[in-house]
């Protein structure tokens, strides 16, 4: 079976398509990070009609790249939620649109699923169960994934994501935007003993996270500053801000290692590509005899081949999960337990 991926819950448009018995066929990705960057965040207005242009092209790439055309596609599953509603809407009904000139079934993902699964994309995929941290711009968890479709939340953000203290805290040291790579590019060249940032809810004894305090910090520490900032000052900080983000959420995977008494960590989302985070993560499992399993770094970010693997492992254990109902809604908040299997707990 092929399925033809959709992404377009943000910045990025990703196509692919995923056949369930030769794994991914082709994927095609357009960001659209330079268009926002003049604006310092992103302009939904503007996410929307770019996806509107790139969707079809992208189609195009893909099925070239794969030697395959429209007919051979078997289902079409697309990001529903959670996300930006006008840029949802687009890849809800190119889907829809393409579903009913092809007439092909129609399936709606959940965004967060395609993070959660995208490590089952890589060569040496982890077995179920495993604890996977979740990490990206909008969203901060930690979850125990038992099989597709089956996800317990153990713990999760009272209040910023982790990738929205890494570009708050970025944007705060006059970075562009995204802020992540670049803050984390920079805190290699920071002295780490400058700025001792809060950890904050580091014992909290349960498996939270609170990063706002963390980025009003980096705010004190830029304001407590007599004059402006050099390219050293802004290293230190971004030193201080990365050791402190990367220590928390290192201590609470392991917290949560402990606590489901389970030997595998996936991380999961746009942090995940976060080289500092991987090197402490590295480092413990070594230590402390678990394993850690990232997705690719392309498929960290956002991407079509995360939601055409979702979809297509979805409707292997569920054939009618996808319907030929073209009449689409999108779900611009959306929780995870409120998707198709819910949580377990
Ligand atoms: O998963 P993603 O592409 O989109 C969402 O669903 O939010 O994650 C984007 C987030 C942004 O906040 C970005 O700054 C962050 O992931 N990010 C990083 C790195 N690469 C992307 N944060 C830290 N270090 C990175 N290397
Ligand atoms: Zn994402």
């Amino acid at each position: 079976m092929i399925v033809l991926g959709l992404e377009s819950s943000c910045d990025e448009t990703g196509i692919a398509l995923y056949d369930t018995e030769r794994g991914l066929l082709a994927h095609a990705l357009h960001s659209q990070v330079a268009m926002h960057e003049a604006y310092g965040g992103v302009v939904p207005e503007l996410a929307s009609r770019d996806h509107i242009r790139r969707a079809i092209p992208l189609l195009d790439q893909c099925l070239q790249d794969a030697s395959l055309v429209c007919s051979d596609i078997d289902a079409i599953a697309y990001t529903q939620g959670p996300g930006l509603a006008g840029a949802l809407l687009v890849g809800a009904s190119v889907a829809c649109s393409l579903g009913l000139a092809l007439d092909l079934p129609v399936l709606g993902v959940h965004h967060l699923e395609g993070h959660l699964l995208s490590p089952l994309l890589s060569p040496n995929p982890p077995e179920f169960p495993f604890v996977a941290l979740l990490v990206s711009g909008g969203h901060t968890q930690l979850m125990r994934v038992d099989g597709v479709g089956r996800y317990a939340l153990l713990g999760e953000t009272v209040d910023d994501a982790a990738g929205e203290a890494f570009d708050k805290s970025a944007k705060l040291l006059g970075l562009g935007y995204p802020g992540g790579p670049a803050i984390s590019a920079l805190a290699n060249l920071g002295n780490p003993a400058t700025h001792q940032l809060p950890r904050p809810m580091l014992h909290s004894k349960d498996l939270n996270f609170s990063f706002s305090g963390l980025k009003t910090a980096v705010l004190t520490v830029v304001k407590k500053h007599p004059q402006a900032l050099s390219e050293q000052d802004k290293a230190d900080i971004a030193r201080g801000f990365v050791d402190a983000i990367v220590d928390v959420l290192t201590a609470k995977c392991l917290a949560a290692l402990k606590q489901t008494g389970l030997q595998r960590l996936v991380i999961a989302g746009g942090v995940g590509a976060n080289l500092q985070l991987r090197a402490s993560l590295n480092a413990a499992a070594a230590k402390r005899r678990f394993k850690v399993f990232y997705p690719a770094l392309e498929f960290c970010t956002d991407n079509g081949a995360m939601i055409a693997f979702a979809g297509a492992r979805q409707l292997m254990e569920n054939p009618a999960a996808a319907v030929r109902d073209y009449a689409f809604n999108v779900k611009p908040r959306w929780p995870l337990s409120e998707c198709r299997s819910g949580l377990l707990a």
